[in-house]
């Protein structure tokens, strides 16, 4: 399946296209056009009402945790959910819903769960798709479990496929290059020699993307719960650890 083409795997909503060839410029605006995103398919498809409804909840959030990292994992979530045989109307919905708690959490300083206040929004909008009611069920358990830090593991395939995209969105070079994209949201340093990273607080000037990846990023790999999710993870981990192994000798000036 190409990237961003949904279907909900029957014939019926195969219909159901993302055409993101036809994206425009990335300006935050473009979220509330619907013209910007899609060809237009069988409206009765499940997942491209929740797409219609999931879109307009990114339109706050910063370019760490946007609607655009939801469509990324919304691809991983087709690469690995068809190989381990998840039930992908499940699985797409809950892609593109998963972070929309998000804001909630950044200007609350990471004081509110966006994983568990995201499940509390989506509730209203999942309960009126066209799905049946465990399918509604899982999709909200696969939004409060997807936390690397949370409290909630994930339960159902659906729920472990969609914790491996995210987390997969969070290492490699697009890891590397969201890590310093949320420092730079939360006015953090390039990088802080002299602090101990391990001390260092979340959302502080010594937030730094080293930090990130010392405290997290490294992790990651350890975490990943299915099979095709380690393939990956193993690929962006390796790219990662070279990546900072470099940083740190060019920031010393050593090349
Ligand atoms: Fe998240
Ligand atoms: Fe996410």
């Amino acid at each position: 399946m190409k990237p961003f083409a949904v279907s909900t795997g029957t014939t019926t909503h195969m219909n159901c296209k993302i055409n993101m060839l036809k994206r425009r410029s990335r300006l935050i605006e473009d979220i509330s056009e619907p013209e910007a995103l899609l060809e237009i398919g069988d409206a009765s498809c499940p997942v491209r009402q929740a797409y219609e409804i999931a879109r307009k909840f990114y339109h706050r959030a910063r370019s760490s945790h946007d609607w655009d990292h939801s469509l990324r994992v919304y691809n991983l979530c087709e690469r690995i959910g068809e190989k381990e045989g998840a039930d992908m109307t499940t699985l797409r919905i809950a892609a593109l819903l998963h972070d929309i708690g998000r804001h909630a959490q950044d200007i609350s300083r990471g004081a509110i769960c966006h994983a568990q206040h995201g499940a509390r929004m989506a509730g209203p909008a999942v309960r009126q798709l066209p799905v049946s009611d465990d399918r509604k069920d899982n999709i909200i358990h696969c939004i409060r479990s997807h936390r690397f830090r949370g409290t909630t593991p994930p339960r159902t395939l659906e729920a472990r496929v969609l914790y491996d995209a995210d987390k997969l969105d969070a290492i490699g070079a697009v890891g590397v290059a969201r890590a310093f994209l949320f420092a730079g949201e939360v006015g953090a340093r390039l990088h802080s020699p002299e602090a101990d990273v391990y001390a260092s607080e979340p959302y502080s000037r010594d937030d730094t993307g080293f930090r990130e990846f010392k405290v997290k990023l490294c992790r990651i790999r350890e975490k990943i719960l299915t099979a095709e999710g380690r393939r990956i993870a193993d690929q962006r981990h390796e790219f990662m650890e070279l990546f900072f192994k470099r940083f740190l000798e060019e920031y010393e000036g050593k090349r």
